[in-house]
């Protein structure tokens, strides 16, 4: 399998903690095309409309230059990893936001050891009554998830899609997110994987094993699909057909107390305040 579509690496240069210079980029670039990707969407970290979208482009722009100078079939797009903060919807509408290739769908990112902020649910709400669609990036790695990944089932029902990192399936970033992750395939809830590849030798972009163990749990057309046609079809700002989510593991009164219990307040018992 091939042709993969990366929704969230940092490839460009000197913007984040992503390759240090235009050279390093062109490796990670060349690992890609080794890996078996050919669109990578260009999601430096970004929060609180810093950096500005015009620096976000110009490197991109650098990196395109070069990669054609230097013919280097990978296709990169632009795009942010942004952090959630109260004023992301304003931001979007101000232009100050770039989502996955200027889509409808936003990268955004919660706090890994951070309690959720308070507003999390209602923000996810506001951008899709307002026609955007929240990816939240890795969420096996935040904290509050990995305590009570129920809490997926709200952000989902809120209109959240979520893009799990294809190395937590092989137990690179440890035992607690790939327990998340095995949490979310058995809720239907990992609707992409992507690589978030800082750098060129990064382990991240070993995909045998990972790939392995995705296709043996879920199978060869559903892996397919989470690495390769719903991020190609997310670029081309396609609507997606989505299987519901399944609460396979909740019983009566868990999911009693879900559909009664709001989120915050759920969320403040399950952190004791
Ligand atoms: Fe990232």
């Amino acid at each position: 399998m091939s042709n993969y579509v990366d929704l969230h690496s940092h490839i460009l240069h000197a913007i984040d903690d992503g390759p240090g210079t235009l050279e390093e980029a062109v490796d990670l670039a060349r690992s890609y095309l080794s890996a078996g990707f050919d669109t990578v969407v260009a999601t430096p970290h970004a929060t609180e409309g810093r950096p500005e979208t015009g620096l976000i482009l110009e490197r991109l722009e650098e990196l395109q230059e070069e990669l054609k100078t230097l013919q280097i079939a990978l296709t990169v797009l632009p795009g942010s990893e942004y952090h959630i903060e109260p004023k992301t919807l304003e931001r979007l509408r101000s232009g100050e936001i770039i989502t996955l290739n200027n889509s409808r769908y936003l990268l955004l990112e919660l706090p890994f050891f951070q309690p959720l902020p308070p507003y999390t649910l209602k923000l996810i709400s506001d951008l899709t009554s307002a026609g955007y669609v929240p990816v939240i990036p890795h969420p096996e790695r935040a904290l509050d998830l990995q305590q009570n990944p129920h809490l997926l089932f709200d952000l989902h029902a809120a209109g959240a899609l979520f893009q799990a990192t294809w190395g937590t399936l092989s137990g690179r970033l440890g035992p607690a997110p790939r327990s998340v992750v095995s949490f979310m395939l058995e809720a239907n809830l990992v609707h992409f994987l992507a690589t978030d590849a800082h750098s060129p030798a990064t382990s991240l972009l070993q995909l045998e094993k990972p790939l392995a163990i995705l296709t043996e749990k879920k199978g060869e057309g559903f892996a397919r699909s989470v690495t390769t046609d719903r991020p190609a079809h997310l670029i081309e700002n396609k609507e997606l057909d989505l299987p519901p989510a399944i609460d396979q593991s909740a019983s009566a009164s868990h999911s009693a107390y879900y559909s009664k219990t709001p989120f915050v307040s759920r969320l403040r018992r399950h952190l004791g305040r």
